[in-house]
C-alpha cells in the first residue's frame, strides 16, 4: 500500500544554527540555505511531485534585526532574478502567499510577473510562504466571508469547510499530504493550520542548509510506510 503524495510543504529552519557553527554570520546561513531551496525544488519537480509549498519568511521574521530582514529580502530579490527564471524555464508555476502589502513595490512587482507568467505551468507548483502567516491568513479569510455575507453574496448557510479553505492564499492548492521542518524544531510556527489538519508530520534535526535530496527521499519512504487513517479504522 502506498500514500498518495502530491504534496510537500517544507518549514526551511535553522540557516542561522548552520552558520553559527561554521562561525560565520547569520546572512551565510540563508545564503546557503536558498541553494538548498534550489536543489530541492528542482528534484521535487524531476521526482513528479506536483506542489511544493516552502516557508522563507514569516509575519513574525520581521520582528528580525533591520540587518537580517535587509539581507533577506535582498537575496529574495537576486532569488526572483535568477533561481525562480530558471525554474520557470523548467516548466514549473510559481506562485507566493502571504501578506503583500508589508513587502517592498519593487518585489511585489517581480512576484506577480513569475506569477503571471507562470500561470498556465501545470506539471510542478512552487508555492513560496514569504511574510506568511497562517492566523493573519484565517483573519483575512473570516474578514472576506463576513463582507460576502453582509452584502448578501453568500448566506450564512454557504459557510463550510470548502467557502473557507476557498478563502485561504492557498485556495487553488490541495492541502498538504506532508509537512516536513527541519532544524529540530518541533512546532509549526504559524505555518498552513487549517491546512495541514490531516498531514503527516516529519522532524528532522538537519539543518536545511545540510538539507539532501536524499534525506528528503528517506523521509517520503518513511511517509509511504505510515497509515493514514483520518480517524478510521
Ligand atoms: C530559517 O532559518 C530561515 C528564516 C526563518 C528566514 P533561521 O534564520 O530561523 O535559522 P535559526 O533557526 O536561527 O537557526
Ligand atoms: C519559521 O522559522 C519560519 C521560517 C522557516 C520561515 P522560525 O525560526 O522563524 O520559527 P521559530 O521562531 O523557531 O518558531
Ligand atoms: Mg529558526
Amino acid at each position: 500500500m502506498s500514500n498518495e503524495l502530491q504534496h510537500i510543504a517544507i518549514i526551511m529552519d535553522g540557516n542561522g544554527r548552520w552558520a553559527k557553527s561554521r562561525g560565520l554570520p547569520r546572512s551565510a546561513g540563508h545564503k546557503q540555505g536558498a541553494e538548498t531551496l534550489r536543489k530541492i525544488a528542482e528534484s521535487a519537480a524531476d521526482m513528479g511531485l506536483k506542489y511544493l509549498t516552502v516557508y522563507a519568511f514569516s509575519t513574525e521574521n520581521w520582528q528580525r534585526p533591520q540587518e537580517e530582514v535587509d539581507y533577506l529580502m535582498g537575496l529574495l530579490r537576486q532569488y526572483l532574478k535568477s533561481e525562480l527564471k530558471e525554474l520557470q524555464e523548467h516548466g514549473a508555476r510559481i506562485c507566493f502567499v502571504g501578506e503583500r502589502n508589508m513587502l517592498d513595490a519593487d518585489i511585489v512587482a517581480q512576484m506577480a510577473k513569475i506569477e503571471a507568467d507562470t500561470v498556465d505551468n501545470d506539471k510542478f507548483t512552487l508555492c513560496i510562504a514569504l511574510s506568511y502567516g497562517s492566523r493573519q491568513e484565517i483573519v483575512a479569510a473570516v474578514k472576506n466571508i463576513a463582507q460576502a455575507v453582509k452584502s448578501g453574496k453568500n448566506d450564512i448557510a454557504d459557510i463550510n469547510e470548502k467557502l473557507i479553505s476557498d478563502s485561504l492564499y492557498t485556495k487553488n492548492i490541495p492541502d498538504p499530504d506532508l509537512v516536513i521542518r527541519t532544524s529540530g524544531e518541533q512546532r509549526i510556527s504559524n505555518y498552513l493550520l487549517w491546512q495541514i489538519a490531516y498531514s503527516e508530520l516529519f522532524f528532522t534535526k538537519t539543518l536545511w542548509p545540510d538539507f539532501t535530496v536524499d534525506e528528503l527521499k528517506s523521509i517520503i519512504n518513511e511517509y509511504q510506510s505510515r497509515e493514514r487513517r483520518y480517524g478510521k479504522v
